[in-house]
């Protein structure tokens, strides 16, 4: 890893750890933060924000997504999308994040914990043949 993408993964850690106090999770308890770079070199974080309707709650990382491509549109291509959770505790992301994920960047690493320490995929491993609407092989 060069170490550009050290000091960005740094950087995108410190982001999601921020958001990650920002949460809205009275129900689970579980706060959670993300980030991601865009394409135009910025951060953009997000954080999960739950509801009494439990279905309706949005995870951190669709949070961070939406955020950046409601600011910037939609060629925001993220390549590195951290998430964390405030008690530092394991977490990678859900299969519905993948998948929002990968319509807009495929190839993104992912940066997470699990009860190994850190790990960083890509999202192609972490959800190979995600779903297209047109059908064409990934
Ligand atoms: N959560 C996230 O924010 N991201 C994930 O990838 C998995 C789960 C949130 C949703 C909910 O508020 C809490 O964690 C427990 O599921």
């Amino acid at each position: 890893m060069t170490k550009e993408v050290a000091e960005l993964i740094e950087r995108l850690l410190a982001a999601a750890s921020e958001a990650a106090q920002q949460a809205y999770a009275p129900f689970s308890g579980i706060r959670v933060g993300a980030a991601l770079n865009t394409a135009d070199g910025d951060v953009v974080s997000g954080c999960n924000v739950e509801n009494s309707s439990l279905g309706l709650t949005v995870c951190a990382e669709r949070c961070a997504l939406f955020r950046a491509v409601a600011s910037k549109g939609a060629s925001v291509q993220p390549n590195i999308l951290v998430v964390v959770r405030a008690d530092g505790g394991p977490i990678a992301p859900c299969g519905a994040c993948r998948q929002v994920l990968a319509e807009f960047n495929p190839e993104a690493l992912v940066v997470f914990r699990s009860d190994h320490g850190i790990e960083q995929r890509r999202l192609l491993e972490l959800l190979p043949d995600y779903f297209r609407l047109d059908g064409e092989d990934t």
